[in-house]
């Protein structure tokens, strides 16, 4: 069983300068919400409470005004900060007290999932015991990514960081699902060529040891990262056309916790205080009304 999940929201967001300079990449704007909401959003829909959550050296108190510790969603938020991009697998050496020789899940402060089905393939995502799980999404440029090959029964038998040479066209999406040996493989992974931990490379120790699982988010879902300027904008349009077509927000965490009943009507309407008069209001008035 997974219980615990790390966010890491970090990184220089060195592609979306100037507007980096001063605000942390996944606390700009992918529509009406920061962009961390939405990978938060995936972990609770995942019933995943507990959550660390790790930012740039100096940029905790941004998080911290618009989420504290959890509590107005029932769950638990804890932070840690990194000093420098090491790589993906640092989550694992500055999160190793947090695991607490636990299975954890992690997600990228800059992936967007969305679709049908996503809620219960999540769910059976966190029945892992042992090994590791990735989710694949079937992308026009897999250059941009990490890369998994697969047989003709599913199971993936190679794997590529960023391959320059087409291996498959399967992207591996930023959420992953481990087992507790994870802080250990981290331990003794060694930086790339780019001087990086690779979350590939981690990858791999399981594959190795035949460990490792994947599952498809086929195109009935939407899996988006968010790196550039340009995929902001694409995001948020994206969200835009749904929510206003549908009237279902993505994301609204306290409607995620209300429907989870982890909060009830008292912490919506603390909710609706908190953020003042904002359509994100006008919305969660709704949900009690
Ligand atoms: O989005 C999925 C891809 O994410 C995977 O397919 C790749 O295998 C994986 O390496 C990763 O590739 P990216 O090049 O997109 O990773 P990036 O360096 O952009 O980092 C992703 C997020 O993690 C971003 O929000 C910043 C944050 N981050 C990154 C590093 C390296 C940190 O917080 N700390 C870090 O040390």
């Amino acid at each position: 069983m997974i219980n615990k999940a790390i966010i890491l929201a970090g990184g220089m967001g060195t592609r979306m300068s100037p507007l980096t300079k001063a605000v942390n990449k996944q606390l700009l704007p992918i529509y009406d919400k920061p962009l961390i909401f939405y990978p938060l959003s995936i972990l609770m829909l995942a019933k995943i409470k507990d959550i660390l959550i790790i930012v740039n050296k100096g940029q905790l108190n941004q998080y911290r005004k618009i989420l504290p510790d959890g509590k107005h969603l029932g769950i638990n938020i804890v932070y840690k900060e990194q000093t420098y991009p090491k790589g993906l697998p640092d989550a694992f050496l500055l999160g190793e007290k947090f695991i607490n020789k636990k299975n954890v899940a992690l997600i990228l402060g800059d992936n967007f999932f969305y679709g049908q089905n996503l809620t219960s393939k999540l769910i059976s995502c966190t029945k892992l015991k042992n090994g590791a799980k990735v989710i694949l999404h079937k992308v026009i440029k897999p250059e941009l990514f990490g890369v998994a090959k697969t047989s003709k029964t599913g199971r993936i038998t190679m794997l590529k960081e960023k391959p320059k040479k087409f291996i498959s066209d399967l992207a591996i999406t930023g959420l992953y699902f481990f087992d507790k040996k994870v802080v250990e493989y981290a331990k003794r992974l060694k930086p790339s060529a780019r001087n990086e931990l690779e979350i590939t490379d981690l990858l791999k120790v399981y594959l190795k040891k035949k460990k490792l699982t994947s599952d498809i988010l086929g195109r009935g879902g939407a899996w988006l990262d968010t790196g550039s300027i340009e995929d902001f904008y694409k995001t948020s349009a994206f969200v835009s056309a749904i929510e206003n077509r549908q009237g279902f927000k993505i994301a609204c965490l306290e409607e995620i916790a209300f429907s989870n009943k982890w909060i009830g009507k008292k912490e919506i309407l603390n909710a609706i205080q908190f953020y003042g008069k904002c359509d994100y209001s006008n919305y969660l008035k709704k949900l009690i009304s």
